[in-house]
């Protein structure tokens, strides 16, 4: 497959953001109403863009009635915009409201359910769990009785420290890890706490999308740093992190969700020496390293900062034990500080009964041995789905671990209703527009060969193409 550069596109939509920026500010009431807003050459100059781009911005604004404009004189904000906006007026804001929602696909109940990336639980050795839970309960009669602290419990920490640093070269002290109750809570722990207003964040394109909610949310300006199966154009990002001083990066290089691609390893190690250089953070994200189907992946690029620049999110909810809900993160001590602080007022730290099962599960002989099956099971499935899909003219890159196929759908392919008429025959899938933050990935979507067994997968997948060809009739 082609790469994917910076597209004219992509560079196109900056107006859009910069739309959302200034329109998010005169909702918050920093320009009142009929207040002048800034020049469009003073925004350009603020921004690093061309004039024309901020000029889109303020036309669309116009067109949307956010604000006037008055003879000669500039562009003032219309009255009635306050806090109180209601959102769903608006054309660009209220899409990205809606396409946010089409997540809540995940909660439709569907025989054929491609959109969860989530673990057969048929392939988890359920028998045995009960073992470790009685043991846990031996070792630790009180542990119902007990918080664990917010950092997490300390037997867990002591012992991870060992196993990233045996597996994965980490040189850390249990007080750089963070116990947090899966990686979709660390990455809003690392948002809250680091993210400020206006900030710059960067997100993969595509990307994990609640990542694009999370960071939204928190106000920053997102800019998206395109990402395909030979990872990222470096000397883009280092462009990048010249124009828009990011304060994170954050990313999901190892068989990334939803694409499945990797980051090889010479990259890794440019991109921590750049976000070093450029005092970027780099949050990676890292959960299905250990779903590999050939070759182990490079290493994390955690293992190659010696300057604090990366925080390092590793789930263990994905094939370990989804009903633990345990991830750890692991960053340097000044940044542990207001991670802690930012758990603190969320909760008193993360279930200590589901730590010291995992504990004792985890690092469990039958648990390592266990993570051969599954990676032998989950290869045989993409096996699988890679010859069903194989008859069509849908392009895809073949993931080497992971649990999704990213695939590109002929343009013809009305995404809509593809999605509304598989919902009817029980099938579901993520548009992949809800995982770019430029919203304009209409043609590709996600599909996860994790979670349902082989021949609910041939026979989904065979659905699946029948209703695309049915809509293309
Ligand atoms: C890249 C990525 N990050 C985070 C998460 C959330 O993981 P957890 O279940 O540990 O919260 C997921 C789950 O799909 C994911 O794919």
């Amino acid at each position: 497959m082609k790469r994917r550069g910076l597209s004219s596109t992509q560079s196109d939509k900056l107006f859009e953001q910069i739309y959302d920026y200034l329109l998010e500010r005169i909702r918050r009431g920093e320009w009142k109403e009929h207040e002048k807003l800034p020049s469009v050459r003073a925004l350009a100059l603020e921004f690093n863009v061309h004039r024309l781009t901020v000029f889109k911005a303020y036309q669309l604004l116009k067109q949307n009635q956010k604000v006037y404009v008055k003879d000669k004189s500039g562009y003032y904000v219309q009255p009635g915009l306050g806090l109180s906006l209601e959102t769903r007026n608006d054309p660009i804001i209220s899409a990205y409201v809606q396409e946010s929602h089409l997540s809540e696909i995940h909660q439709v109940q569907a025989t054929y359910q491609f959109s969860k990336a989530l673990l057969d639980p048929n392939l988890l050795p359920n028998l045995y769990f009960s073992e470790y839970v009685k043991k846990v309960f031996d070792l630790y009669p009180k542990v119902l009785g007990t918080y664990s602290t917010t950092q997490g419990d300390q037997e867990l920490r002591e012992a991870l420290c060992q196993y990233f640093h045996k597996h994965f070269h980490f040189y850390l002290t249990a007080d750089e890890l963070l116990v947090s109750a899966g990686s979709q809570e660390a990455i809003d722990l690392v948002a809250r706490a680091l993210i400020n207003p206006r900030d710059v964040v960067f997100l993969e394109r595509p990307t994990y999308s609640p990542a694009i909610d999370v960071f939204r949310r928190q106000g920053a300006q997102i800019v998206p740093i395109e990402i395909d199966e030979h990872g990222y154009d470096l000397d883009q990002v280092e462009q990048f992190m010249q124009l828009h001083k990011p304060r994170l990066f954050y990313l999901n290089p190892t068989y990334q969700n939803p694409t499945g691609y990797t980051v090889p390893a010479e990259q890794r190690k440019r991109l921590v020496e750049l976000a070093a250089q450029y005092h970027c953070l780099l949050v990676e994200d890292d959960p299905y390293r250990d779903m590999y189907f050939g070759e182990k992946p490079p290493l994390p690029l955690f293992s190659y900062d010696t300057s604090g620049a990366v925080i390092y999110i590793r789930s263990f909810s994905k094939y370990i034990a989804p009903g633990l809900s345990i991830a750890i993160i692991a960053c340097r001590p000044s940044i542990m500080k207001v991670l802690i602080k930012a758990k603190s007022l969320s909760d008193s730290g993360t279930p200590l009964l589901n730590q010291k099962i995992f504990l004792h599960y985890f690092f469990s002989e039958r648990m390592q041995q266990h993570l051969e099956k599954l990676r032998i099971a989950l290869s045989i499935r993409r096996d699988l789905m890679e010859e069903e899909f194989s008859v069509t003219d849908w392009e895809w890159v073949s993931p080497q671990g992971g649990f999704t196929l990213w695939m590109k759908l002929p343009q013809t392919v009305p995404m809509d209703a593809l999605l509304s008429k598989s919902m009817e025959h029980s099938i579901t899938f993520v548009p992949g527009l809800i995982c770019d933050p430029l919203r304009e990935s209409k043609s590709w979507i996600r599909v996860c060969f994790s979670y349902l067994n082989e021949q609910q997968l041939r026979e989904g997948a065979r659905k699946l193409i029948s209703v695309c060809n049915m809509l293309q009739q």
